[in-house]
């Protein structure tokens, strides 16, 4: 049996009430499953997931971070202040933070580093626009964000890392890439990390428009080791499916 990451990004919709019975369930189904699982929460929640989530089998963490240490950032938060809460993880780079808030492959990576100095795991995600790829952008995009998320980082702290491809186009739409194309794209990704950075396995998830009634196709696809998921895990049972998921 293959085993499967399931990491949900709340993004900004969820609040207290509904997560603290969330919260509660979510540990109890990690409890039976084999899978890794994992929520990414935004920053106002992460104490209640560190109270209700530490010594349970559920990962928790944040939806973004800034690179500084400190200083006059109005409105931010650092790694430190992230792994003072706990978090095991981190999302970097989705394509919200760099279509909305104008992220740089460069601001990416140092995102990257400062995460993995700090100790906290960052899902570094990549994607093509529907232009993109209609383009025919999407390898030479997808080179191009990963190159940039990953300049400067040790062969070691590759192996820590986490990558999410997203393609733009299926994330909130409904409409998922076929389970051929991320798998077209998710093995491309890793012969990339594997000839120019010496990776030989990462943990490869794939995003956009994750649902039960598609999962086993994709998640069963060999380049793919499991799913970020936003609509989806926010309604439990929804996410308890798709955690339950078994591929060989
Ligand atoms: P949806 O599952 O809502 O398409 O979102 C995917 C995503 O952006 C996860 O980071």
């Amino acid at each position: 049996m293959k085993k499967l990451y399931l990491i949900g990004n709340q993004k900004m919709n969820m609040t207290y009430s509904e997560l603290e019975p969330y919260f509660e369930k979510l540990t109890e189904i990690a409890s039976h499953s084999t899978n890794v699982v994992g929520v990414c929460v935004p920053y106002v929640y992460i104490n209640l997931a560190k109270y209700m989530l530490d010594g349970s089998k559920v990962l928790f963490g944040a939806e973004n971070m800034h690179y500084e240490d400190k200083g006059a950032f109005t409105g931010e938060i650092s790694a430190q202040m992230l792994n003072d809460f706990g978090c095991d993880l981190v999302i970097i780079g989705h394509s919200e933070r760099r279509q909305y808030f104008a992220e740089t492959d460069e601001q990416v990576n140092l995102k990257v580093k400062k995460a993995l100095e700090t100790g906290i795991t960052p899902i570094v995600c990549f994607g093509e626009t529907l232009e993109e790829r209609e383009q025919g952008l999407t390898h030479t995009v997808i080179e191009r964000q990963l190159t940039g998320a990953l300049a400067d980082i040790s062969e070691e702290d590759m192996g820590r890392l986490i990558f999410a491809y997203e393609p733009v186009w299926a994330i909130g739409t409904g409409v998922s890439a076929t389970p051929e194309q991320a798998e077209e794209i998710c093995l491309f990704a890793k012969k990339l990390l594997k000839e120019q950075y010496m990776v030989n396995d990462c943990i490869m998830l794939y995003g956009g428009s994750l649902k039960p009634s598609n999962a086993q196709e994709i998640l069963s696809k060999p380049s793919i080791n499991g799913g970020l998921i936003g609509g989806a895990c926010l309604k439990v049972s929804d996410f308890e499916q798709l955690i339950n998921t078994k591929v060989e």
